[in-house]
């Protein structure tokens, strides 16, 4: 089995969020089983190359905007392993992506529309050899409806796999000329394009054989119109054609200082660690609570988390909150940490910081995740691995991948209140006879990607099945 992944990531080369964590895990893990996985990425300038064997093994001429555009197809290895990395290159279509929304003339959105055309020319100049296209998020989302155009029968079987349902990549409908789709002649464009927009996403989720998201329950919350919106419907029209699979981490980029039986001799000076580097006042005793992650507004929970800090930060407890994104939310918390009364026990840093995330997962005793929603998330599995104990909004991943009380805490309503009751719970856990047996039981966790990559690949093989007998 053959398979090319599209993304617009894969760590460690291209790392901007959780996408590309899974982007640069999941093919080692499918490699150890035998499945053979190349990943296509846009090579863009900060991609991380440096350290790794690159050559230009192609050049490739990508029609786009009625002319042909040259691309320069460099190959490496993702690190420590035998995975291939396609990086396609072009000045023009993918520069600095990444730090800022878009460059120049070039949108996001113009940047992956003429990403997916030239991956569907790279598929065809290596003479359409990949058994399956595996696909991800609304950057990949035209790829499979070109390669049902252009290949037609002879096309490789193909899958979607959702990891944000929220970011759509909407652009206005003539975006499809530059692609040379021509209106009129293809029902699932037709109706996209009715309104006067082209949705990526959708286009991934209606044109691919079969689609899957990253957990079970984001699997089944999407049907609803709370977590689905306007794709509830389009989503179950798939139904029999979707599943969730639940991510898995890489634990060998996540080095631990301890391990099961001797993490509360060593927790304890990561702790004091963590209490000098936020200078918060603490001789141990007190436990720390963190948030770590993306500032986003929509997703992460961030409006009950401030609504809820200043009665967290009234219980005699540490908070550290390490983050980066939204200014509106940036500038909220800064003017919660400017009150003095919370001098010594709110450490507020205000970044995007691989290596004090690790201190912080590593010296913390819990580490809240009060997100809206929450295809899977990493990061209630990387804490676990530390130690530290999650409590979560019982909702998507999360849900699945956290137990009640016995490895974290979860709360249901999507309320500052249920938020402040789960770390009240927390505190007394930290105080009572239950914490040393839940983290050791969240210690015990196993997310690694064995089991996760195993469902892939059994995947691949369905769908690659039913594509066979689709044609038959
Ligand atoms: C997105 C989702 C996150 C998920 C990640 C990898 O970033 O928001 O929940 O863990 O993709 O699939």
């Amino acid at each position: 089995m053959k398979v090319l992944l599209p993304a617009s990531e894969v760590a460690p080369i291209i790392k901007l969020g959780g996408l590309g964590d899974v982007v640069g895990s999941l093919p080692k893990a499918l490699a150890e089983l035998g499945v053979n996985v190349d990943v296509i990425v846009p090579f863009y300038p900060f991609a991380k190359v440096e350290n790794l064997k690159l050559y230009k093994s192609l050049e490739l001429n990508v029609p786009y905007e009625g002319t042909n555009v040259p691309v320069e197809v460099y190959k490496t290895k993702l690190p420590d392993s035998d995975v291939d990395v396609i990086l396609l290159k072009n000045h023009k279509y993918f520069s600095d992506y990444g730090k800022k929304k878009s460059v120049g003339e070039i949108s996001e959105i113009d940047m992956f529309s003429f990403f997916d055309r030239a991956v569907v020319e790279y598929i065809k100049s290596g003479f359409n050899t990949y058994d399956l296209i595996h696909c991800n998020d609304w950057h990949t989302g035209m790829i499979t409806h070109l390669l049902s155009d252009e290949l037609e029968k002879s096309r490789p079987a193909t899958l979607f796999t959702v990891h944000n349902l929220l970011y759509q990549g909407i652009s206005s409908a003539d975006l499809i000329n530059d692609l040379g789709i021509i209106p009129g002649m293809h029902p699932l464009i037709d109706w996209d394009i009715a309104d006067g927009d082209i949705n990526f996403m959708q286009q991934g989720i209606t044109s691919s054989d079969f689609v899957n998201t990253v957990s079970p329950t984001y699997a089944k919350e999407i049907l609803t119109e709370e977590y689905g919106g306007s794709f509830a419907d389009i989503l179950k029209a798939r139904e029999g054609r979707l599943m969730g699979i639940l991510n898995g981490i890489d634990y060998t980029s996540f080095p631990r200082e301890f391990n099961e039986s001797n993490w509360q001799e060593i927790k304890p000076k990561l702790k004091s660690r963590l209490i000098k580097e936020f200078e918060l006042d603490n001789d141990g005793s007190k436990p720390i609570i963190s948030f770590v992650g993306r500032l986003d507004p929509n997703q992460k929970g961030l409006d009950i988390l401030c609504e809820a800090l200043p009665n967290i930060l009234d219980q005699d407890v540490n908070f550290v909150l390490l983050g980066d994104g939204d200014d509106v939310w940036k500038q909220k918390l800064l003017d919660i940490s400017k009150e003095t009364k919370y001098k010594g026990n709110l450490g507020l840093k205000l970044a995007f910081d691989v290596e004090l995330a690790k201190s912080i997962y590593s010296g913390s005793d819990f580490l809240v995740v009060p997100s809206k929603y929450e295809p899977c998330g990493l990061i209630q599995m990387i804490s676990m691995w530390y130690g530290t104990l999650p409590v979560v909004r019982d909702t998507g991943g999360l849900k699945d991948s956290v137990k009640d009380g016995k490895t974290g805490i979860k709360f249901t309503d999507y309320k500052s209140e249920s938020l402040f009751d789960a770390v009240k719970k927390a505190k007394d856990i930290f105080y009572g006879p239950a914490m040393v047996e839940m983290v050791n039981a969240a210690i015990r966790e196993d997310f690694s990607w064995k089991k996760s990559a195993m469902s892939y690949s059994d995947l691949y093989k369905k769908v690659v099945q039913l594509r066979l007998d689709a044609l038959k």
